[in-house]
């Protein structure tokens, strides 16, 4: 399984960039509004930094408003992907785009059923909702199950990226699950770093070797 940053943070890409753990980076419409900076300002930054997919979501609501911005953002840089939300405008958005050649990551994706129309129409990545689906009381790790075994049944070469990673237990699950990739937050991925054994380990081995 891939990881990817769920962020717009320009230090927080360059900081787990420098890690040389994640190949890709999501970004959605509220992460860029915290960020107070144009979306492609910000995905203008992101590209020199990591050497692979970007998602930059459009906000039309009509496949045409979306193909138009999505021709706009894809000219930025080749590993631009667009993110579509999952609607019926959306669908015929992707269709478009992927006969374009341009990548596309349909958003928003809470059913196996969703995601099977979204790589129908030729998307690149679906992204499900882990935890915005826990938090209506129905489990998240369910559809990804569901999805992986649907894909890979019909060789489906869509490949999924868990979304709305919330904890470092979604990332083991997700993995376990067989998800292509997690798109996590920074707090996550800092906490899947940490084990209070190692920091001890570490501790005990400078104690015996008499490393201050
Ligand atoms: C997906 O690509 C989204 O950016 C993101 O994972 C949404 O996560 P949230 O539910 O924590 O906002």
């Amino acid at each position: 399984m891939k990881l990817f940053i769920d962020t717009a943070n320009i230090e927080e890409i360059k900081e787990v960039a420098s890690w040389g753990v994640i190949c890709g980076v999501t970004t959605n419409p509220s992460l860029i509004a915290k960020e107070g900076r144009s979306l492609s300002d910000v995905v203008e930054e992101i590209v020199s930094i990591v050497d692979g997919p970007i998602s930059a979501e459009v906000m039309g609501d009509m496949s045409e408003q979306m193909v138009e911005e999505a021709e706009v953002l894809a000219k930025i840089h080749k590993n631009i992907v667009i993110k579509i939300p999952m609607t019926k405008e959306g669908l015929k958005a992707v269709s478009i785009l992927s006969k374009k050649g341009i990548n596309t990551n349909v958003t928003l994706v809470f059913s196996a059923n969703q995601a099977l129309l979204a790589a129908k129409a030729g998307a690149t990545y679906v992204s499900p909702f882990v935890g915005r689906m826990d938090d209506l009381g129905n489990s998240g790790l369910n559809i990804i199950e569901e999805i992986v075994e649907i894909f890979d049944m019909h060789g489906i070469n869509t490949e999924i990226i868990a979304a709305s990673i919330r904890h470092t237990m979604h990332v083991t699950d997700c993995a376990m699950r067989g998800a292509h990739i997690s798109t996590v937050p920074y707090n996550v991925l800092e906490k899947m770093l940490h084990h209070p054994m190692t920091d001890k380990g570490i501790e005990r081995f400078k104690k015996d070797a008499g490393v201050k």
